[in-house]
């Protein structure tokens, strides 16, 4: 397991590209069963994510390639209906291998994810989608059954207690597109991911209205052909970025980002008085540097348009270093606060009320010794490191490398000191106990 071993307190300069959104590349990956025909998808990010959905696709019987650093071609011509525990387990994104099984095969069994680090992860909103399209679902033995013989469009709404679901949304849309009749979903999600889906299977000859709102009507088509596609931008990897910037009080330059994507961010930045200029039309948003004092401010997660719950931790990070009281909650993953226990230890001062952090920011954190929980709480870190006097070991990066492409290479160009080594490379009072 590599570690990293960062040197805060460089500023930072120059351009960095945000990668393809891997929360868009999973969810389109998993629509390439709906055709036997070839799908070419550019602009994937290279993550172990993304390697382990091949795996997965590969194990269920389509022919995967990579072709490039970012293109892959998936040829799904036989499609068996079952997704094994042990492979789903390990990337709970799989679930969202449901739609499409059942809507190529109209029967599938995928093991059930389980939860994570940042909540319990239910998908009583998917089976309850995949019943109002006319399937039998069961659960058993730790496995989701679903009998799509009866499969046929239908009303559903979408709405769960904390808003909409973005898998659950692309699993209805994917089962929808081939089902008999019309689906109208209600509260279907938003975000810019989900929308990417859309466009590829409306390429696929999918039949979807209405996208990019909350309302989508869907036509079903009895098959759908191959097609090329390209990855919308990654929102968040390009948020990570800006804020990698803001935290050093820097210039810094993000391309390959769509700025109508990130206008929830924007605007915080904003409020916290955070030196910007997008440029739309060259797909880029450069911060400047600034020895003005940033402003605390108050975030609510929220689904898309609402600020992003996969910048969270990363805020909170800002914040940690932006002298006053901020407040941070979150309506979308309540739990989602395993970063804070580790910024307590670079001297951030964070105290908890439900699923709402307070957050007293200091004028520096120290470096120090901390722990990988999760991909965004990993981050969060990051960002934390690069503010920090002195050096700051992260171990369980291996969290990171499963939505960040490089991440290292990018902020080292930046001018940051961000060293990956092997786990021995630890300080020997820092070794975990094995
Ligand atoms: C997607 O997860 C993303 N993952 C997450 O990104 C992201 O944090 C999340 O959406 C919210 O934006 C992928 O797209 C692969 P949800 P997903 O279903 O679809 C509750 C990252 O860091 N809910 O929208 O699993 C759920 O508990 C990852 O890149 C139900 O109650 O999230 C949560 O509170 C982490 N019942 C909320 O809805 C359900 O059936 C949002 O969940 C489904 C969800």
């Amino acid at each position: 397991m590599d570690v990293f071993k960062i040197e805060g307190g460089h500023s930072l300069s120059g351009t960095v590209e945000a990668g393809g959104a891997k929360n868009a590349a999973l969810p389109i990956f998993a629509a390439t069963l709906l055709t036997g025909g070839v799908c070419r998808i550019n602009g994937v990010p290279d993550l172990s994510d993304i390697r382990f959905m091949a795996k997965i696709l590969r194990y269920l019987g389509a022919r995967v390639d990579q072709v490039g650093p970012h293109t892959w071609e998936i040829e799904a011509q036989e499609v068996h209906h079952c997704a094994p525990y042990d492979l789903v387990r390990q990337m709970r994104a799989s679930i969202c291998l449901l739609g499409p099984v059942v809507g190529r095969l109209r029967r599938t069994e995928v093991s059930l994810p389980g939860g994570c680090v940042i909540g319990p992860r239910p998908i009583d909103l998917h089976l309850k989608g995949l019943s109002r399209l006319g399937c039998k679902v069961d659960v058993r033995n730790g496995y989701v059954e679903v009998d799509g013989s009866g499969l046929c469009g239908d009303y559903l709404y979408l709405g769960g207690r904390h808003g909409s679901t973005v898998t659950g949304s692309a699993n209805m849309i994917m089962a929808a597109v081939l089902a008999p009749g019309t689906t109208r979903i209600e509260s279907v999600a938003c975000e810019p991911e989900v929308v990417d889906l859309c466009q590829m299977l409306v390429k696929m000859g999918a039949k979807i209205h209405g996208i990019g709102s909350h309302y989508l009507k869907i036509e079903g088509v009895k098959e759908l052909h191959g097609c090329e596609h390209t990855v919308v931008p990654d929102r968040i990897e390009a948020g990570t970025l800006l804020l990698a910037g803001a935290i050093t009080k820097s210039s810094v330059t993000v391309q390959n980002v769509i700025p109508g994507h990130m206008r929830a961010l924007l605007d915080a930045m904003e409020s916290s008085g955070v030196p910007f200029e997008c440029k739309p039309d060259q797909r880029q948003i450069s911060v400047f540097e600034t020895r003005a004092t940033l402003k605390p401010v108050e975030i609510i997660t929220l689904p898309h348009p609402g600020f992003p719950t996969d910048l969270q931790a990363q805020m909170l990070a800002l914040m940690a270093v932006t002298p006053g009281l901020s407040f941070i909650t979150e309506r979308v993953y309540p739990n989602r606060f395993m970063h804070v226990p580790e910024l307590l230890r670079m001297g951030a001062h964070v105290s908890m009320e439900g699923a709402s952090a307070v957050v007293n920011g200091v004028n520096r954190l120290n470096g120090a010794p901390v722990m990988a929980s999760d991909l965004r709480a990993s981050a969060a870190l990051v960002l934390a490191g690069l503010a920090a006097e002195g050096t700051t070991w992260i171990q369980r990066i291996y969290h990171l490398d499963r939505g960040y492409e490089e991440l290292e290479s990018k902020l080292n160009l930046l001018g940051a000191s961000v060293e990956r080594l092997p786990q021995d490379a630890l300080p020997s009072d820092l070794i975990e106990d094995s």
